[in-house]
């Protein structure tokens, strides 16, 4: 890793990249190999490989445990494990899911996956998350659900939420994939809501290859979900539910359960890496850290920076200086939901806040693979991108 003297030693002017390894915005978990195969004997041995194995018992009950709620029902994907939840509490004869804009790219098809229309909300424009003032407008006797959204830091106004839900009678789900090891108000991310979803993609703070789950109080809906991610079976021969095959199966069950017993030594080296992003970043002018809510626990797992109106560079040039050094920098949740065209009903219209915060933020690598001689070199980049703008603004133009 050799730091640039000029511009010309730039990878997107054909100079070597800064790292021949990429480093990304995934946080890449690795949990520990033999505690992997040690999970896994257990299912091997049983002859179970999936259909509510041991381990995906476990599992289960583990992270039921871990989110202080009672139950957990684990899938194959988020994704899925969304769909079905919408499909159980969504409010019968209704259509619209109510949802942020700023958020996680695929999750408008969430919605019509599930057979709804999903209907595009503002955010608050210091959380970047929806809230009972932005989602309130949107209510009407067509709302099927509210799809709360935990954004990729800290946590949206959950008890805010849990309010509007009671007071308008309309249910409450919230994704809260990026918030797996978070609190708020004290109170453990999972134990919110009708019903919150994880993920356990690679990607995650829990990495179980790919998988996710359902953490939720109500035994009825628990069980609910149990038969429809296994083909709507009650008992072998009585199907009743509209099912379909959404199981998490052992071998990933034993990569998640390794990954729960080493989350809380992944959080602590992610606290490390964050605070050295936070000390070097410090002397970096037009750009801003998003910091983490200290007086909440937190997983620490993304690192947020925003470009200042003082940045001299566009954000789409800054990532294309970046990604060519092997800096896998990404814009954060850009476009907005409202703003992609889509081949399935949307409810949009215009959103100001949503529109001006999409064009500013980047994600900056972490997780598992950064290491802090990473984060010196990264910010030092960032740094020179800053010191050599005129130029490189000159050489981007033609
Ligand atoms: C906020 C959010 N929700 C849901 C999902 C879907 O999870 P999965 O990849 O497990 O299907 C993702 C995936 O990145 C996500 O970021």
């Amino acid at each position: 890793m050799t730091a640039k003297s000029s511009c010309d030693e730039l990878a997107l002017f054909n100079g070597k990249p800064l790292f021949d390894l990429p480093r990304s915005t995934s946080s890449l978990v690795q949990p520990d190999f033999e505690r992997f195969l040690e999970y896994s004997r257990t299912f091997y041995e049983a002859h179970q490989f999936t259909n509510n194995g041991p381990l995906v018992q476990l599992l289960e009950r583990r992270l039921a445990e871990f989110h202080q709620t009672s139950h957990c029902v684990t899938f194959c994907s988020g994704f899925w494990a969304l769909v079905l939840a919408i499909k159980c509490l969504a409010l019968p004869g209704r259509r619209e899911v109510v949802m942020p804009s700023l958020t996680y790219r695929r999750m408008a098809d969430v919605a019509a996956w599930a057979g709804l229309v999903p209907r595009f909300c503002e955010v608050d424009p210091h959380t970047m998350a929806l809230s009972a003032d932005t989602v309130r407008p949107h209510l009407s006797e067509q709302t099927a659900l509210i799809l709360g959204v935990h954004p990729i830091m800290n946590c949206c106004d959950a008890v805010g939420l849990e309010a509007l839900a009671e007071e308008s009678g309309i249910p409450l789900l919230i994704d809260a994939v990026e918030s797996v090891y978070e609190t708020y108000a004290g109170r453990k991310v999972g134990s919110f809501a009708r019903a919150e979803c994880f993920s356990l993609h690679a990607s995650k703070l829990l990495n179980g290859f790919e998988g996710g789950y359902i953490t939720t109080s109500d035994a009825e809906l628990a069980s609910r979900l149990v038969r429809m991610r296994g083909f709507g079976f009650y008992t072998p021969d009585n199907v009743q539910e509209l099912g379909m095959n959404a199981k998490l199966n052992e071998v990933h069950a034993a990569m998640a359960l390794a990954g729960l017993d080493a989350l809380d030594t992944q959080v602590m080296r992610n606290q490390e890496r964050y605070l050295a992003y936070r000390q070097v970043l410090a002397g970096l002018p037009g750009v801003r850290l998003v910091e983490f809510d200290e007086s909440e626990r937190s997983g620490f797992k993304n690192i947020l920076i925003e470009l200042l109106d003082d940045w001299p560079l566009s954000r789409a040039q800054t990532l294309s200086l970046l990604n060519a050094e092997g800096i896998l920098a990404r814009a954060y949740y850009w476009p907005a939901l409202h703003q992609k065209p889509t081949d399935y009903p949307t409810i949009g219209g215009a959103l100001p806040v949503t529109e001006r915060l999409a064009e500013r933020f980047v994600l900056l690598p972490c997780g598992h693979f950064v290491d802090e001689q990473d984060i010196h070199a990264i910010v030092a980049m960032l740094g020179f991108l800053h010191a050599h703008a005129t130029e490189l603004r000159q050489r981007l133009a033609v």
